[in-house]
């Protein structure tokens, strides 16, 4: 190939990119246009609220939503896992959900939630941000016998019970977030927006 031809098709090359460019800053131009007549994507992105059907969710299961860039978790919680709950409060750092700002009002009560079969909550370590394990399983060898079901955060091994209630001795200062929400129906759920909003 001689080196006007190298040189020729180099300049092609170069003119096909700047077309190229120019069309992705064309769509990029659209995209606010595009963005206001369909708002889902840029709302969901800004906190809107997210719906979910909680009828798929087995007893005991858990379910990740994303809500504001966050995993929220919904637990399905069985009676069983229920009757545990207030088997270790001399064990928690705030049983009874005393710190401000950890989750609503309505959840300030013995079970974190409005209905108590289901724990919705924020999947962030209150220390430094990890996401911790669900392990739902009562007295597992590497968490010890009196392990009641709850998640364990693997980074620096805060545990939680399955109010999300911070045990202590943790890193964690406080109980995982509980964030605002409110049944739509038996088998729907809106997380992001509740009564007062
Ligand atoms: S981030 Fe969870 S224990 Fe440190």
């Amino acid at each position: 190939m001689s080196e006007m031809t190298v040189n020729q098709s180099k300049r092609r090359f170069l003119v096909t990119m700047t077309s190229a460019v120019g069309g992705v800053a064309a769509v990029g131009a659209a995209i606010p246009f595009v963005g206001s007549m369909l708002p889902s994507a840029r709302a969901l992105a800004a906190g809107a609220p997210v719906e979910v059907d909680l009828s798929k969710i087995e007893p005991g299961m858990l379910l990740t939503v994303e809500w504001r860039g966050k995993p929220v978790w919904i637990a399905s919680r069985t009676p069983e896992m229920l009757a545990l709950l207030d088997k270790h409060d001399d064990r928690l750092t705030d049983p009874n959900s005393e710190a401000a700002g950890q989750q609503p009002d309505y959840c300030k009560n013995a079970t974190r939630s409005i209905k108590p079969e289901y724990m919705v909550v924020v999947g962030i370590c209150t220390h430094l941000g990890c996401s911790p394990t669900y392990r739902k399983e009562i007295g597992p060898a590497d968490l010890g016998v009196d392990w009641p079901g709850g998640w364990f955060c693997p980074c620096h091994g805060s545990r939680f019970d399955l109010a999300a209630r911070v045990f202590s001795g943790s890193p964690a200062p406080t109980n995982l977030v509980v964030p605002p929400h409110k049944y739509l129906s038996e088998s729907k759920v809106l997380i992001g927006e509740d009564q007062a909003a």
